[in-house]
Order: C-alpha cells, then sequence, then structure tokens
C-alpha cells in the first residue's frame, strides 16, 4: 500500500527520503514520487515503477532540500502513471496521501465549479486544491489543513507542505497509519518506523484524528484544535534487522529464522513444562466469562485462524468460528453475548480487519452486549493492538517480504499458547496433555531447523515445477489450512494458479482437473487421516497426476515412479501445521526464483494493506 515519508531538517534531506522509500517497498507500490521545498520553488520528480527510478531523475535533476515529502503508491484511484503518482500539487501547495478518500468525485465537483483544474485521477488531488483554497482566507498552513479535514470522508494519512511555510511539515492521522520519528534538530514523518530506523529510534505514534506540525525544533499534535501531548516512545529494533544479511531475498531470511522466531513467541508465555503464571494473567477475568470464540482475518493470518478453530475445538472443547474479514464486516452477523473476538493479522492495520473489529466493538455497545476483545499481532504499536482489550504478541522480529511466513508460523504458536490459557483458565484441559503439548511446543524449532535441512530436496523438486500452469495443495485437518496457504504463497510469489483442497473434497471436483500435466502436492504428517490421505494419493495417481509429498519420515510413505517424496521430521499430530508450513514456503520460494519474479514485492500486491 502507499508509503509516506517526510521531513524537516537543517540538512539536505533528499537521500534520507529515497532511503525511507526504499525501506517502504515492501509495502507493494507502483510509482513514487518526492517534493522538495527550496527557496521558494517545489521542487518535485515521480517516476513509474520502482524506487531507484525515481533515485536516478533525481540525481539527473540534482534537487535538494531541506523540507520534503516522498510517497510508494499503490493505485486505487487511477493508473500507476506519472500524472496519478504523488506528490499532487495546486498552487504551491505539495500533498502525500495514503488511504482513500471516499467523497473526493464530490469533492472534484465543487472545486471544478471554483475552476480548480485536476491534473490526475487521483483521489488525493482533491487535498491539495482544498487546503490551496483555504489559504485564501488564512495565512496558516495548519489552520488551512484544519479547515480541510472535517470535510475529508474515508480513511488517510497525509502530509504536507507549502512553499510560504519553509519551516513546517503538516501531518494527518485519520485511519491510516503514521508515526512522527523524533531527531535531533530534525523531525520526520512515516507511514511505517522501519523508514526511519537509519535516523532515530524514537518515535510519537499519532492517534486517529490528530494533526500535527512539525518543524526542525518542535512537534506540536493538535486534536480539533487542542494541543495534546503524545508520548515519545524508543524502540529496540536497529537497522541490521531489517536487512538481508547474506541471503538473497527477504523471504529466504525469514524463513531461516522461523526457529528464532518460534523460540522467542513461545518463551514469553512458557516456563520448562507450563504456562508462566504472569502470561496474559490480565485477560484471566474476561476468559473465564467467555463460552465462544470469533476470529477475523485477512489471507495468511486467517489461514492461521482456521487452524486455530480445530485447536479451540478439539483441545479445550470451545467453539470457534473464523471468518474473512471483508466479509464479516459487511454481512451484519449477529454479535454474540460472552464471545471473545480475536483479530489475527502480522501488520495490526489491515483496512477490512480494523473496520470489522470497530463495527463489532459499536455494536456490541449498542446492544450492551458483553463481549472481550483480542489481537494477535506482529506490531506492539498497531492501531489493532491499541483497540483490542487483549492482546499476544508474535516476537517474529520485522517481516518484510510481502508474503507471510514467520509472522504466520508464531501466529500458530502465539494461538496455540492462547488456546492452553484459555483451556488452564476454564479447566477444560487435563495437566498432562497441556505438558506434553508444552514439551512440544519447546521442541518446534529444533524440528524446524531439521525440516530446514531439507532445503535442497526441496529445491530440486522445485524445478519439476517451473514450467506448470497449475498445481493443487492437498491435506486434510489442520493440514487442510496449510494446503490453502501453500497455494496462496505459490500463487501470490510464482504466479502459477494453485488451489488447495481438504483432500476429502477431491472427488467433488478437483480430481477432473488431475492428469499428467497437473502436480499434486500433499501434506501428510503421521496423524488419524494418515491413511484416509494415502486412499486421496492413489486416486490421483490412477488418474495419471504426479504427487508431491511432504510425509512424515515414519509415515512409510516413499518415493517411486510419479512420486516424489520429502520426508519431515517427526512432530506430534497437533503441532505439524506449524512445521508443514516450511516446505510450502520453500516450494514457493524457489519455485519463484527459477521462474525469476520479484520474490519480496510480488506484481499487484501490498504488505500492509491499510485500505478496502
Ligand atoms: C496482505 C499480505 C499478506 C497478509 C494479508 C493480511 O495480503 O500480503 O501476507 O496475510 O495482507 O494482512 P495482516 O497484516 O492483517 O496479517
Amino acid at each position: 500500500m502507499c508509503g509516506i515519508v517526510g521531513g524537516v531538517a537543517e540538512r539536505n534531506i533528499i537521500n534520507i527520503l529515497i532511503e525511507g522509500l526504499k525501506r517502504l517497498e515492501y509495502r507493494g507500490y507502483d510509482s513514487a514520487g518526492v517534493a522538495l521545498i527550496n527557496q521558494g520553488q517545489v521542487l518535485r520528480e515521480r517516476r513509474v515503477g520502482k524506487v531507484v527510478n525515481l533515485e536516478h531523475a533525481v540525481n539527473e535533476a540534482n534537487i535538494e532540500g531541506s523540507l520534503g515529502i516522498a510517497h510508494t503508491r499503490w493505485a486505487t484511484h487511477g493508473k500507476p502513471t506519472e500524472n496519478n503518482a504523488h506528490p499532487h500539487i495546486s498552487g504551491t501547495v505539495a500533498v502525500v496521501h495514503n488511504g482513500i478518500i471516499e467523497n473526493y468525485q464530490e469533492l472534484k465537483d465543487n472545486l471544478e465549479s471554483l475552476g480548480y483544474v485536476f491534473t490526475s485521477q487521483t483521489d488525493t488531488e482533491v487535498v491539495a486544491h482544498l487546503i490551496n483554497d483555504a489559504l485564501k482566507s488564512t495565512s496558516s498552513l495548519l489552520t488551512a489543513v484544519q479547515q480541510v479535514v472535517p470535510q475529508l470522508k474515508g480513511a488517510y494519512a497525509l502530509g504536507i507542505v507549502h512553499t510560504d511555510h519553509p519551516d513546517e511539515l503538516i501531518t494527518v492521522r485519520e485511519g491510516s497509519p503514521l508515526v512522527i520519528g523524533v531527531g535531533i534538530g530534525e523531525n520526520f514523518i512515516s507511514s511505517d518506523q522501519l523508514a526511519l530506523l537509519p535516523i532515530t529510534n524514537r518515535f510519537i505514534y499519532l492517534e486517529e484524528g490528530d494533526i500535527a506540525r512539525l518543524t526542525r525544533s518542535s512537534i506540536e499534535v493538535f486534536v480539533e484544535g487542542q494541543l495534546v501531548q503524545r508520548p515519545v516512545k524508543e524502540l529496540d529494533a536497529t537497522v541490521s534487522t531489517v536487512s538481508k544479511g547474506e541471503y538473497k531475498h527477504y523471504m529466504l531470511k525469514e524463513i531461516y529464522e522461523q526457529p528464532e522466531a518460534i523460540q522467542q513467541t513461545i518463551s514469553q508465555a512458557l516456563n520448562s513444562n507450563a504456562l508462566r503464571a504472569d502470561f496474559l494473567a490480565e485477560a484471566v477475568a474476561d476468559f473465564k466469562s467467555i463460552q465462544q470464540i470469533q476470529i477475523i482475518a485477512c489471507g495468511t493470518s486467517y489461514h492461521a485462524g482456521m487452524i486455530a478453530k480445530y485447536w479451540f475445538e478439539q483441545l479445550i472443547d470451545l467453539p470457534c468460528q473464523v471468518e474473512i474479514a471483508s466479509e464479516f464486516r459487511y454481512r451484519t452477523p449477529v454479535i454474540v453475548n460472552h464471545t471473545l473476538y480475536i483479530c489475527i493479522s502480522q501488520s495490526g492495520e489491515t483496512a477490512d480487519t480494523l473496520a470489522a473489529l470497530r463495527d463489532t466493538q459499536q455494536r456490541a455497545l449498542a446492544k450492551n452486549l458483553n463481549i472481550v476483545t483480542m489481537t494477535i499481532c506482529n506490531v506492539a504499536t498497531s492501531s489493532m493492538v491499541r483497540e483490542t482489550k487483549h492482546s499476544l504478541l508474535t516476537l517474529a522480529g520485522p517481516e518484510i517480504g510481502v508474503a507471510s511466513t514467520k509472522a504466520f508460523t508464531t501466529q500458530l504458536a502465539a494461538l496455540m499458547l492462547l488456546v492452553l490459557k484459555i483451556g488452564q483458565v476454564k479447566q477444560s484441559i487435563a495437566v498432562e496433555k497441556m505438558t506434553t503439548i508444552i514439551t512440544d511446543l519447546w521442541h518446534t524449532p529444533k524440528v524446524i531447523l531439521d525440516t530446514l535441512q531439507q532445503n535442497k530436496d526441496i529445491l530440486r523438486l522445485s524445478e519439476l515445477f517451473v514450467e506448470k500452469q497449475h498445481c493443487l495443495f492437498l491435506g486434510r485437518g489442520t493440514e487442510f489450512p496449510i494446503a490453502l496457504e501453500g497455494a496462496l504463497k505459490l500463487k501470490e510469489i510464482s504466479y502459477i494458479h494453485a488451489e488447495g483442497y481438504a483432500a476429502g473434497e477431491l472427488k467433488h471436483g478437483p480430481l477432473a482437473l488431475v492428469d499428467n500435466d497437473m502436480p499434486v502436492v500433499i501434506l501428510a504428517p503421521q496423524d488419524d487421516m494418515l491413511d484416509k490421505l494415502k486412499s486421496n494419493m492413489e486416486e490421483v495417481q490412477a488418474r495419471g497426476g504426479e504427487l508431491f509429498v511432504f510425509a512424515d519420515e515414519n509415515s512409510g510413505i516413499k518415493g517411486k515412479d510419479r512420486q516424489h517424496v520429502v520426508h519431515i521430521p517427526s512432530i506430534s499430530p497437533i503441532l505439524a501445521p506449524i512445521v508443514y508450513s516450511i516446505p510450502v514456503q520453500l516450494l514457493s520460494y524457489h519455485v519463484a526464483v527459477l521462474r525469476g519474479t520479484d520474490v519480496d514485492q510480488p506484481r499487484n500486491l501490498a504488505k500492509s494493506v491499510t485500505v478496502e
């Protein structure tokens, strides 16, 4: 999604802005631009494609300045063209925007009737013209912005500069993320603190509705015209946590970071063989009261929720529903008393999940219902974490690859910790069962490490996928969501059409697709469903399908003609989905690399989907 970087400093900040945009590339984008204020002029450059194109343009034009805004655009209104790229200018005000102005058409009609000429198809351009217009009746840029904001409907974050105000940068947060990076004699803004880590580790997290004025030496935050205080927080993350290191891609690095990431996530909750008393202690009273669970999520996080449903119902007898946030938010679901609503999100900013949460909270309030909200998230400072009563962090560290890997497996680890905690509070899980799962959880990072040793074999298999057009992934039980996740990974980064199915559904449709040319990936841990899965494999082979099987080392499944097998170290069936995520991630990664796609930033996709 769109990314914003801006700054006001004593020094020339063009390189900081460009470097910041590069660090936001992971969010997904299709064009980029920058505007600097210098000696009463707006110096703007915009380019379609990668930030490096913009960097060349900026170098050629040799522009510089100590006040400026920059942007990566992910097209919503209007194609990815140079004219549609931000910043947008009206008079000498320049604006960058992340989000959507929903009532832009009405505003545009009005502005056109006043004589404003639009040079883009974007919703953003109305903001530039509105501020320009407001400046006719005030000389204060802040006041002009404060007058314009109430006219805008939708979700947005803005960065604004003007030639008559060479010492100030105005920023707005209303529904899209924005942080202020606090420097010494200089201050910055960005959609994500990662962009500013090379310059500072001190941040102010703006709240919805905040409008801020930054100068070189001051930061003022206003809510409805009143000055408010926002705390400055220091962040632990360092620049090195967001570099590729020895790896060719972030995705590969993040796949290999999973043993450590899972270790971190479970360490916050576990002693050697029990849950720590302080783990989610503040939520115990709420957990006692809940009678069912509703999970809301999108994409890969939704698949994590699907697995948790099996766990909640099978292990602690608690009814659990899971739904895609974009459906949940619009279908007026019944809000049920004593339900724990869990948002799962690596970013904590996904527009649909956030909207579903807010809508649920409002409706529960209106009906005086007693519900509890919780977020499972990888970003401690995110909107979702702030807006739910409880939160459980996946301590995966920054994830840059658009295709989620370590954020997903740590979500699974966190969800299992939550299942155990609620089971303990409700006394619905036997102590011995809990101890066994905890022992197995501690063992999981090592099993993942051993699974990563199969990388070479998986690379060999991936060579057989390069020319394929389609692929099926099959699994049963908690491996069904892993089949969906494997298919999602393969399509998002290699652009091969892939479908995930519950293997029991084979005869109800997908078997018709199976022929000599159809690779079928099978997830075969050592569980109660293994024999049934073996029958499904026979059905595929009988129709000439080629099998690629990730099978437990004790499953008895062996390689043969048109049946390629990679053995996966044994793991208890309940935790198998965590481990079986690894081979499907590696398979997709290698296929994508062999096909020459942009692994970390697949076309048309974004990491942080802050518009619906
Ligand atoms: C995007 C990302 C996916 C992610 C999904 C949900 O599509 O590319 O990796 O699973 O959004 O995002 P969330 O941050 O809510 O987990």
